[in-house]
């Protein structure tokens, strides 16, 4: 659901109040974050969607990409998974099924995860994700971000295009090749060469795209954002299917959500400004370091075959909370 919609449900709820919660629903972070003994926390997190792609073991992948990156996002170190699967056992064969659950545990593997059990329903679609629970000393919220910080992307944008190509049935081999191998992609190489650098906050490139979760970053950290428009990268064709008028809702959603409290150059067309608030599945994570680090932080990254790049900058509160030139 986009984050507007989210945001009304989630007025009815109000829940219990226990000192050992750390993040909980108030702070819109990536994950659960509850205290244990010895100064540890419990990291947990829970994602599933319907198919993004037609290959049933790339949207395993994907999906468990997808659910671990939150984890990943809080600094945590994943420890174990359930699976979540509703599929239409009279309608597709089981073996479709499987070459799901293989894409997740292969991607589980690749974490050094077990997935140590799971549920499953009848469901008119097939759906699949994970539950993944992880440990934390010290936890990275997306609060902690601080005026002339640098703000590094570890993925390009545009899966939310082309996933939108897929299911109109006019996206290219090639172009969907780039967008499996972006979503399947882990954030644990880019969480584990993170900790080694002062990272005041960080957050995944999810559902409510790059200017949603900055937006969320930017309000719990009480600071602005300066983006480069020309800095952010794009997957290949994902202009061209934009131009053709592939634009997924949630896309035309996240940017109406952000636009009261963003400034677009006028350089920019409305097309650009989509783009980047374009819905990402399993997208990159989100970084603010001191400015200083910024370049050997993307150098490392880069070396270690994660595409960062140095987006922009935090900056004081101002009238607005992102500005993109
Ligand atoms: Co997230």
């Amino acid at each position: 659901m986009g984050p507007g919609d989210l945001e009304i449900v989630l007025q009815y709820l109000n829940p219990l109040s226990d000192p050992n919660v750390v993040v909980g629903f108030e702070q819109a972070d990536d994950a659960a974050v509850y205290r244990i003994q010895d100064g540890n926390v419990i990291v947990q997190s829970v994602d599933f969607f319907t198919p993004i792609v037609d290959d049933p073991y790339h949207f395993g992948q994907i999906a468990a990409a997808n659910a671990l990156s939150d984890i990943y996002a809080m600094g945590a170190k994943p420890l174990f998974a359930l699976n979540i699967v509703g599929f239409p056992k009279d309608e597709l064969p089981l073996e479709m099924l499987g070459k799901i659950l293989q894409g997740g545990e292969d991607k589980a593997k690749e974490a050094g995860i077990a997935i140590i059990g799971g549920h499953s329903i009848d469901d008119k679609e097939p759906k699949y994700g994970m539950v993944v629970t992880g440990i934390a000393k010290n936890i990275i919220k997306n609060s902690g971000a601080k005026p002339n910080d640098a703000i590094i992307l570890t993925k390009p944008l545009g899966t939310g295009i082309i996933a939108t190509a897929i299911k109109k049935g006019v996206a290219e081999l090639k172009t969907i090749q780039n967008a499996v191998n972006t979503m399947t992609m882990l954030n644990k190489t880019a969480a584990e060469i993170m900790r080694d650098f002062e990272v005041h906050a960080c957050s995944d490139v999810t559902g409510f795209g790059l200017l949603g979760h900055l937006k969320e970053m930017l309000e719990a950290s009480n600071v602005s954002a300066e983006l480069v428009f020309q800095k952010i990268t794009f997957l290949p064709d994902v202009r061209k299917l934009a131009e053709k008028g592939i634009m997924p809702g949630g896309s035309r959603r996240n940017l109406s959500h952000v636009a009261p409290i963003t400034h677009f150059s006028e350089k920019l067309s409305e097309l650009d400004c989509l783009m980047i608030a374009d819905a990402q599945t399993s997208g990159g994570l989100l970084i603010c370091v001191p400015a200083e680090q910024s370049a050997r932080l993307v150098a490392k990254l880069q070396q270690a075959s994660v595409p960062a790049q140095e987006i922009g900058r935090i900056a004081k509160e101002r009238e607005k909370r992102i500005f993109i030139q």
